[in-house]
């Protein structure tokens, strides 16, 4: 059953291919840097989930572990001076990726849950008190809700929450009107994961500061620094969280950015090794930023994972790849519109290439199910917005996610699949 549906979802996407007369695909320069995508026929369109990962930062990775791997930032053997060099460079990597004023900005987490915890907890546990507001979006990831929840029930903090239109976008107005002496902090996300909406972070930061200049911002980056190049010297936010597996590196590596002087004027958020100066029973005093918030041995190879996928991904430029992805989502937007029975969510003018709908044919999940048998990867459900898809009156999306190594052919597939779909289930 299974590789018959694979094959007639092949002949499907090849008949497709050539009833639009498309046999002049446009070649995907970069799909062979994924050791992964060349060993497999499949369609991965979840990247929005986790992207694959380029042979270079294989390659980076397994030359630290072969040729020089030890604990940083102690040994004073080569090993440990090699990758310690290594684990600071990538930090630079980083600053210099997102256009952080120094490296000293740059604090390595878990991912971008971890950041935005970290923040939660040591500014808001800090600076925050019984009755002052946060703002938030109802396009959140639970990764931006759940903290300020945690928060809220131990120090009683409100939350606001900016509402999200029709087409996938914030209604301003709503957030102007939210604003009061009360706010204290605004944390949203800069590109929606489940519509692909980008907000005009900087035009909300804008209207933030105006209100009041001491209200603090914290973006989610989670999902915009894959598709688009952003400079947090011109963004003008305070915080802005980021994960490195999304953006072609490994788990287990994030990044908080934050503003060097609320930085320094944080507590630390664990405490252990690595972080301190001078530890008695009496008292412990503590490193500089980002030392400080680096408790314990951090994610070393991970990290350097982290700088060789920036690096490629600064060789290959941001812009040739928003310039991909944005013939690459036209396309799709224009061969999904021709099966029959979807519903979309998030047509905003700006978006990236996330495409989320519904099939009034059936279910996400089966619909899902499918296409994974015709080998197409999408993700189905709520995709960590359980308040959006509340809104939206519906309980998930199916969600095709393009990454910078996407092709035509993976849409064809997509169709294709849907095709079947329909014709299982309709
Ligand atoms: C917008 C957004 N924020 C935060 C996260 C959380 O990322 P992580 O699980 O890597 O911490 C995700 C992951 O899907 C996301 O899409």
């Amino acid at each position: 059953m299974t590789s018959e549906l694979i094959r007639s979802a092949r002949d499907l996407r090849n008949n497709h291919r050539e009833a639009e007369g498309r046999d002049n695909m446009v070649h995907n320069p970069w799909r062979n840097d994924f050791p992964i995508l060349k060993n497999n026929d499949i369609a991965y369109l979840d990247s929005a989930a986790s992207a694959q990962k380029p042979q270079t930062v294989i390659d980076a990775m397994t030359d630290v572990m072969k040729h020089h791997y030890s604990n940083i930032h102690r040994g004073l053997y080569n090993f440990s001076q090699v990758t310690t060099k290594e684990f600071e460079a990538a930090r630079k990597t980083v600053a210099s990726f997102i256009g952080a004023a120094s490296e000293r900005e740059i604090i390595f987490t878990r991912n971008a849950t971890e950041a935005i915890n970290l923040v939660v907890q040591s500014w808001g546990r800090m600076y925050l008190a019984q009755g002052d507001e946060v703002i938030l979006t109802e396009m959140e990831h639970h990764a931006n809700i759940v903290p300020w929840q945690i928060l809220r029930d131990q120090i009683g903090i409100v939350i606001k929450v900016i509402p999200v239109q029709e087409d996938g976008t914030l209604d301003l107005d709503r957030f102007e009107a939210l604003l009061s002496p009360q706010t204290k902090f605004v944390s949203l996300v800069h590109v929606s994961n489940a519509l692909g909406t980008i907000n005009n972070v900087k035009k909300i930061i804008g209207i933030a500061k105006d209100f009041y200049p001491e209200i603090k911002v914290m973006i989610d980056g989670s999902q915009a620094v894959v598709h688009r190049a952003v400079n947090m010297k011109e963004l003008g936010c305070d915080f802005y969280a980021l994960t490195g597996h999304k953006l072609y590196g490994p788990t287990g590596i994030g990044v908080l950015w934050g503003k060097y002087d609320i930085l320094e004027s944080m507590p630390p958020y664990q405490g252990g090794g690595d972080m301190i100066e001078k530890v008695s029973f009496d008292y412990t005093t503590y490193k500089e930023p980002p030392a400080r918030f680096e408790a314990g041995t951090p994610a070393i190879i991970e990290a350097i994972g982290l700088g060789a996928a920036l690096e490629y991904i600064n060789n290959i430029g941001m812009a040739a790849i928003e310039a991909h992805e944005t013939v690459l989502l036209d396309y799709a937007n224009k061969a999904l519109a021709k099966v029959e029975g979807l519903r979309f969510y998030g047509t905003a003018p700006e978006k990236v290439g996330i495409l989320s709908f519904t099939a009034d044919w059936g279910h996400a999940s089966d619909i899902g199910m499918i296409l994974d048998q015709c080998g197409v990867a999408v993700r189905t459900g709520h995709h960590c917005c359980q308040p959006l898809m509340q809104h939206f009156g519906i309980d998930g999306t199916i969600r095709a996610s393009l990454g910078l190594y996407s092709n035509q052919q993976d849409i064809d597939a997509l169709v294709a699949g849907l095709g079947k779909a329909k014709g299982l289930l309709g």
